[in-house]
């Protein structure tokens, strides 16, 4: 009826989804998510157990979640390494369980999930306590189970997420993972004072640089509109871009149902290039600076194979990915490690647009749930 129509679309802010409105929502989300914990350019998190003592202790860090929570974990990976030098392991949660996993008490696992309810997470939370690691919990949904058996618990402050493919609670668990960097990497003292101000400075740019991408969003429709038939669709980078590259390609599977795969840029030419064919979309991701060049061989070496190849780069290096690549996508610059923030939100409107070109139910995919409580 009209009235059961208008509070739908109510609920949905007068968007046609709740995909979208909350792509739309991210700057508010990843304010809301930062702002609490950065007090005078320092981050802090009230209430958390973790101590110098235990934090020095740590020989290693495990991320354990599923799907795009997983992904999350993928680009912590990249980032923690990096700025704490300390081993860090991602491994999906249905794996964990079974694997007997090297955990004891010098090792910290980190879980993350939306919903906090995801039952094959909740199963590697308890495997992880009962041999003795401690645990943290990143969560979005307030009193869920992951929070309550977690020995800390740090929220994602997202609000409520109904579309079925995660863009908000994403973005804000990526943060979380930041801001743990940071406290860790001031604890550890591996971080430079002058790089933490500088990460810490930028960090509070985002929600605005993420704003400054979805006001430009038409050129995105426009390329989904050019690319809505493909078959199959690849997405290329290196390092973080290739995190990034894993949930641009889930998050267009999900909802578009194209047949799609991530890969390491540098891995294509042991085995997937061959499926490389004249009109194939490669989606190759160019945010690395150091790697720009590596890239553009990649680039060059599917272009060879008949690829139609839609590059993304930070603002600087638009001109040069533009005379390898059929079409740009640019984004606002920032620190190199918070990159993925920015270079994550052009895909998920890509995905949505594309989805919206061939028709399909957006809001809830088929075969898929939004939390998946059974093993
Ligand atoms: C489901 C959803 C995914 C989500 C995954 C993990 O499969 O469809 O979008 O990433 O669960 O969910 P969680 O709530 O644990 O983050």
């Amino acid at each position: 009826s009209r009235v059961d129509w208008e509070i739908s679309a109510a609920e949905k802010g007068g968007y046609e989804h709740f995909m979208f409105k909350e792509i739309m929502e991210q700057p508010k989300a990843v304010r809301d998510t930062l702002s609490p914990r950065i007090k005078n350019g320092r981050v802090v998190f009230e209430n958390l157990s973790l101590t110098e003592e235990y934090v020095r202790s740590l020989n290693r860090i495990l991320i354990v979640a599923c799907g795009s929570s997983y992904h999350v974990g993928m680009n912590a990976k990249y980032i923690m390494e990096k700025l704490l030098r300390k081993p860090v392991e991602v491994v999906l949660a249905s794996e964990f369980r079974y694997c007997d996993p090297i955990v004891d008490e010098s090792s910290l696992v980190i879980v993350i999930s939306q919903s906090g309810e995801t039952a094959d997470t909740l199963a590697a939370l308890r495997e992880a306590k009962r041999r003795g690691a401690r645990t943290l919990a990143v969560v979005n949904v307030v009193g869920s189970s992951i929070a309550k058996e977690a020995n800390d618990v740090i929220y994602t402050w997202a609000g409520p997420e109904i579309a079925v493919a995660t863009t908000k609670a994403y973005s804000t668990q990526l943060v979380i993972l930041y801001l743990i960097t940071l406290r860790f990497g001031e604890l550890l003292g591996t971080i430079a004072p002058e790089e933490y101000d500088a990460i810490v400075a930028e960090l509070q740019r985002i929600p605005s640089k993420i704003e400054e991408i979805l006001e430009h969003r038409e050129k995105i429709q426009y390329y989904a509109s050019i690319y809505f038939n493909n078959s199959s669709i690849f997405f290329i980078g290196r390092n973080l871009d290739y995190a990034i590259c894993m949930e641009g390609s889930l998050k267009l599977k999900e909802i578009s149902y194209i047949h799609s795969e991530a890969y390491a840029a540098g891995e294509l030419k042991h085995g997937t290039i061959s499926l490389i064919e004249d009109g194939t979309l490669v989606v190759a991701m160019a945010n690395h600076g150091r790697l720009f060049d590596k890239m553009v061989s990649n680039i060059k070496e599917v272009k060879a194979r008949g690829a139609d190849v839609l590059g993304l780069t930070g603002a600087k290096h638009a001109r040069a990915l533009e005379q390898v690549a059929d079409n740009v996508i640019s984004i606002p610059e920032t620190h190199e490690i918070l990159m993925p923030s920015l270079a994550v939100i052009p895909l998920q409107l890509f995905s949505y647009y594309v989805a919206l070109q061939r028709g399909c139910d957006i809001d809830k995919p088929r075969n898929l749930a939004k939390s998946v409580t059974v093993e």
